[in-house]
């Protein structure tokens, strides 16, 4: 499989905050938000894989600033680093007033997704391809954050709770 550069994969969601969206504030509901952040991510997983893909983990996320009914909601996604079956993908949030046009960072997210077959085994993905300092500082980030993450998730297999 040939090497992918992230610009192969990078894809960007907007959307307006309508009233189905928000909570008793009249501000966009959380789990909406994730709700969109999974799916534009995932849609990065799947042109980087071209395999089929699914959500394994999604690092803590918190939320800085609320967004409006009527903000425009823009996502943009982009992978930072791979493992053989694995792919870390990083979605940043900013809401914009759509009147004034003001700009806030809202969140970002780094979510690990697996390439699996059709009965749901993991399966090779193409290498991430470095060409720049900044894709390496990222590539090493993303390997640190690998390392915590496997070492959570064996943790969370080692002590599962009663059932
Ligand atoms: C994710 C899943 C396919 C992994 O299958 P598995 O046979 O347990 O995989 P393995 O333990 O061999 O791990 C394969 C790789 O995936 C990583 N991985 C496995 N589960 C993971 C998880 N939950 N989060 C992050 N990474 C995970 C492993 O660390 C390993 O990475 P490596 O290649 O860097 O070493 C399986 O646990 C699964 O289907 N989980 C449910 C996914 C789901 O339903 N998501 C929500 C809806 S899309």
């Amino acid at each position: 499989m040939e090497a992918k550069s992230w610009k192969d994969s990078s894809a960007i969601m907007q959307r307006v905050v309508l009233p189905p969206d928000t909570n008793v504030f009249n501000n966009l509901y959380g789990g909406r938000l994730m709700e969109w952040i999974d799916n534009i991510a995932s849609i990065v997983a799947f042109k980087h894989s071209r395999r089929n893909v699914v959500t394994g983990s999604i690092d803590s996320l918190y939320f800085l600033t609320p967004i409006s009914i009527g903000d425009i909601v823009t996502i943009e996604s982009r992978i930072n680093y791979v493992t053989k079956e694995t792919m870390e993908v990083e979605s940043d949030v900013v809401s914009e007033d759509h009147i004034t046009g003001d700009k806030k960072f809202t969140t970002r997210a780094f979510l690990t997704y697996v390439a699996v077959d059709n009965s749901g085994k993991p399966v090779p993905i193409p290498e991430l391809r470095i060409d720049t300092e900044e894709d390496r500082i990222r590539w090493e980030e993303g390997a640190k954050r690998s390392e915590y993450r496997k070492s959570q998730l064996r943790e969370i297999r080692k002590h599962p709770p009663k059932i």
